[in-house]
């Protein structure tokens, strides 16, 4: 029975998955490296709330329990408590494996040990631990409180058990869960991305403009915001990082990085994070 959450990593995606966690019904440890990083997590969350609050989609009392749910830490030894632990640290591998080599020793037996990265291997991840059968993907997407899909991915030695612990979870939080293996970019960033480094193709043959570009997929597909405007919301960084997943990967010419795209990191401009990107958020 899962009872209590950590979430490691208090950024955009940490800070979302600890509130619907919380909103949820569930306990929640937030951690970060720095109390500083926790409580701006923490700050975006009690924005949000107070944005449905004022919207009249939540009662004050209801801001304040869900609120009151959510712990703080800057300890991994605090993983002794969680039952399920979900990674939303930075996309670096190293990073990563001493995070779960420490949480493999901290968290109880029994504890599933969970990750939200966007594109490397769960089944490497899992197995720096000695419970591989209990490490799984948790992917969520930006923003959290909004976008419905969960992606669960299974790593090699993935149990049955802990996925199906994680799709209750999913479903408690309101997720639409979707059950993909461990691939390249799992089944979303494999659909995804490409279409984002197209567009910057498309984008430094001069086709058009940034804005015309973004207004063929908003208006004639329906996307709610283009794959440039996108690109800058997800990051130009963590774009890059999954296309060069997907080229190493499947070692496939059609997964090459858009030069353009590779410009625009080298140069900081990384989208709405650094204030740049392809558009101006100044
Ligand atoms: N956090 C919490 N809530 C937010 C939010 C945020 N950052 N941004 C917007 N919202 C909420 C608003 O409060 C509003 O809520 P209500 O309906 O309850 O009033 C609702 O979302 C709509 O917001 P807005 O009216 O301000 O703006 P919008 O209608 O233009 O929607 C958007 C904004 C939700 C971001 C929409 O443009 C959208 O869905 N864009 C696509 C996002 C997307 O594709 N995300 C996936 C990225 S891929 C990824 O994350 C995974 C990966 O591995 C790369």
């Amino acid at each position: 029975m899962v009872q209590t959450i950590m979430v490691i990593g208090a950024g955009q995606m940490g800070g979302g998955i600890a509130q619907v966690a919380a909103q949820a019904g569930y306990n929640v440890i937030l951690n970060d490296i720095k109390d500083e990083f926790v409580q701006r997590g923490l700050g975006i969350i009690d924005k949000n709330l107070s944005r449905a609050v004022s919207k009249g989609k939540m009662e004050a009392a209801a801001k304040d329990a869900v609120l009151a749910k959510i712990k703080t830490s800057t300890s991994l030894d605090d993983a002794k408590d969680a039952d399920l632990v979900v990674e939303a640290a930075i996309e670096n591998m190293e990073l990563k494996a001493n995070i779960f080599k420490t949480l493999d020793v901290v968290c109880k037996p029994e504890a599933i040990l969970a990750t939200n990265t966007s594109s490397l291997p769960i089944t490497q991840i899992a197995a720096v631990t000695k419970r591989p059968d209990k490490v799984i993907g948790m992917h969520f997407f930006n923003p959290v409180p909004v976008m419905k899909l969960l992606e669960i991915i299974r790593g090699f030695m993935t149990s049955d058990e802990t996925y199906n612990t994680i799709a209750e979870i999913g479903l408690k939080m309101g997720k639409v869960n979707v059950e993909v293996k461990d691939s390249p970019g799992f089944g979303s960033n494999r659909i995804l991305l490409p279409m984002i480094n197209e567009a910057f193709f498309v984008l430094s043959e001069g086709l058009g403009t940034a804005e015309d570009i973004d207004n063929v997929m908003k208006f004639g597909m329906a996307h709610p915001m283009g794959p440039l405007a996108l690109a800058d919301l997800i990051g130009l960084d963590t774009c890059l990082n999954i296309m060069n997943v997907l080229y190493e990967g499947f070692k496939d010419s059609k997964y090459r990085p858009c030069p353009l795209l590779v410009k625009y990191v080298q140069s900081g401009l990384l989208g709405q994070k650094t204030g740049k990107g392809v558009y101006d958020y100044s």
